[in-house]
């Protein structure tokens, strides 16, 4: 029998995801390359040394903004919940696949709230301090000593993007049934009840 599916994301929502998977491709393969001397060759992907840093700091910013597009729509439901704090206690179930004992969850998991916040705060560390630092556009406008510091918190902050998206697309492909959400913008029921129940039941209450 037909499984009932729900939709999770619209038609523009997906769009703007998948742009920014891009960006975020782009603007950090091109970042690996300036990170250390062994990734260089990453720059034969973009035109040579030049280009990769004339179009790094622009993808970044493209990354920033198609990532704002996401956060104005989802942030109120990445908001931290008394049912969140009582899921964090067993987070170890959730590991270990059993789904069953864990409280229930709304449209997002508390692990899935922390790595929006993380990519939220990287994202904006990464975009102030790349500022800082972006010649010959704001050349000057911060003295040497600061932009030091801001190419040192631009690279760590650039770590907490990589390993949040590196758990963002793990815990997808780990959590079967997800990828979809993303790909055909609908869940299937089933996938609603085990994962997120009280989502589930707001979407079929209407
Ligand atoms: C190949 C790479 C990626 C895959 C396969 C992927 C997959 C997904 C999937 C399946 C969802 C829906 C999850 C759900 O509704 O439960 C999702 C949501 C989302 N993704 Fe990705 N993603 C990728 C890259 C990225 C990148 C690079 C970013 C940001 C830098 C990102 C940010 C988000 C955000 C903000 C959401 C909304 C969920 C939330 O608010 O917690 N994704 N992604």
């Amino acid at each position: 029998m037909a499984q009932k599916l729900l939709l999770r994301y619209k038609d523009n929502e997906r769009m703007n995801h998948w742009f920014l998977a891009l960006m975020f491709f782009l603007a950090g393969l091109s970042g690996l390359a300036f990170f250390h001397p062994s990734f260089y060759f990453f720059t034969h992907l973009f035109g040579g040394g030049a280009w990769a840093r004339i179009l790094h700091p622009f993808m970044g910013v493209l990354m920033v903004i198609s990532f704002l597009g996401l956060f104005f729509r989802l942030w109120k439901q990445n908001t931290f919940t008394d049912a969140d704090r009582e899921w964090k206690k067993h987070m170890g179930d959730m590991l270990k696949g059993n789904k069953a004992s864990l409280p229930p969850v709304g449209k997002y998991n508390y692990g899935q709230k922390m790595v929006f916040w993380a990519m939220t705060l990287s994202l904006v560390v990464l975009l102030v301090t790349g500022v800082m630092f972006w010649r010959p556009w704001f050349d000057g406008v911060f003295p040497i000593p600061v932009q030091r510091v801001a190419v040192l918190l631009h690279a760590v902050s650039a770590v907490v993007l990589v390993i949040s998206t590196v758990v963002h697309v793990y815990a997808a492909i780990w959590v079967k049934g997800t990828v979809r959400a993303m790909t055909r913008g609908t869940v299937t029921e089933s996938w609603a009840k085990l994962n997120h129940p009280l989502w589930h039941q707001e979407m079929t209450k209407k």
